[in-house]
């Protein structure tokens, strides 16, 4: 059996809200929703052939199909992979409006992740419905929860602040960039002023020593630059072959964002097991562009780091095989920054109760065993 994968489900692509930089098209939004057999044959294969899984319910808004669809696949995750046996655990990634009292208890039971996506003071920029109210009720019932930020030409320089934002309500946020796909390409932020909003919202977050959350990516980038990789920075960990993501209409994908067509790896319906789509001309054509792409980047300083980045965000720059799109320039100054700081801090050893308690934590125990972390 191969060790994980990340399953992404998207059981609608329409959405309750249309959010205005989504990367899906309007033309795709469309109702209409997945069915169970898919599901469940998608959750078979995969306690067939993995040791573990995690599902990530995406869309499309997740939370337009109702609960009872939720306890079906829930189920059979339990069915296939066992009740509480620890092989699979389960994300709803949503925009929140459609969460209630119910589902919220539902997904304490379950232990299921909820992922909101929500900009805070900046939300009405991207999203018309605001959900302060419900991230109340998630802190307050104990939810386990976070919230996802697109960072967008208009927020680049406002990073700290929505950081500052989540962090006086004890929120882990992570601050992402609208990438120039679908609809996003009227949202994306300018190079310079992103790299500077972000390093602006990491240099607080660093000597924030009373904060309660990781900054993320930036907390995911110290633990990369001290040796251990983080799968859950799945734009700079080499994730083909460890995510796979079905739409409604049962086709596959490489990628939980919009990938174009010539990367679909078959459709659920004809294939009988999940390598079967690691073997499809869609994956051929993704895998063989981004191995173009990493022999540019291997030269580079940081490739150890970064594998190259994300194919897709590449794919919507500059084009699959080459690199110095927005993203690769981005990622190259901000984790230079964060490494040089982590890197001041092993040299020096200065008092780190100046630090916030990620970053001392992740330094104290590289400085005590270095070969651990
Ligand atoms: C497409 S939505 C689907 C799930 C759900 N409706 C939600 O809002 O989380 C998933 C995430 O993708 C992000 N997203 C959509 N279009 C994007 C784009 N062009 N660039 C970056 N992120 C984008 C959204 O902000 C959201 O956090």
């Amino acid at each position: 059996m191969k060790p994980h994968i990340t399953i992404v489900i998207k059981p609608t692509l329409f959405c309750n809200i249309d959010c205005k930089h989504c990367y899906h098209e309007p033309s795709e939004r469309i109702k209409g929703n997945i069915s169970l057999d898919r599901v469940e044959k998608l959750i078979r294969m995969a306690s067939e052939e993995y040791q573990t899984a995690w599902f990530i319910w995406h869309g499309g808004e997740p939370l337009t199909l109702p609960m009872s669809f939720y306890k079906e696949a829930i189920g059979m995750e339990e069915r296939y992979f066992g009740k509480d046996s620890m092989r699979y655990g389960n994300t709803i990634n949503t925009n929140g409006t459609l969460l209630n009292r119910r589902l919220m208890a539902y997904c304490r039971e379950k232990k299921i992740n909820v992922g909101v996506s929500y900009e805070g003071p900046y939300n009405s920029i991207l999203r018309e419905e605001d959900v302060e109210k419900t991230l109340k009720t998630l802190s307050a019932k104990e939810n386990m929860y976070s919230v996802s930020a697109a960072v967008s030409k208009d927020t680049a320089t406002k990073q700290k602040e929505i950081y500052e934002y989540f962090r006086d309500k004890d929120i882990t946020v992570s601050l992402s960039p609208v990438i120039p796909a679908g609809c996003g390409k009227c949202y994306v932020p300018d190079t310079e002023e992103f790299i500077q909003g972000s390093i602006d919202a990491f240099d607080e977050w660093m000597y924030d020593n009373t904060s309660r959350v990781p900054l993320m990516p930036h907390y995911l980038y110290i633990q990369n630059y001290l040796g251990n990789p983080v799968p859950s920075d799945c734009a700079h960990t080499s994730c083909l072959t460890k995510w796979i993501c079905m739409y409604p209409d049962g086709s596959l994908y490489p990628c939980a964002k919009a990938c174009p067509k010539e990367f679909c790896l078959g459709n659920i319906d004809d294939i009988s097991s999940i390598a079967d789509a690691f073997k499809s001309e869609g994956f051929r054509n993704i895998i063989a562009g981004s191995i173009k792409r990493r022999e540019k980047c291997a030269y580079c300083e940081i490739y150890d780091f970064c594998n190259g980045g994300c194919s897709v965000d590449a794919c919507y720059e500059n084009g699959l095989e080459e690199n110095g799109g927005q993203s690769c320039v981005a990622y190259k100054r901000i984790f230079a920054h964060v490494a040089s700081e982590i890197q001041h801090i092993l040299d020096e050893k200065p008092d780190m109760d100046r630090y916030n308690p990620f970053i001392k934590e992740a330094v104290i125990g590289k400085l005590i065993n270095p070969k651990n972390v």
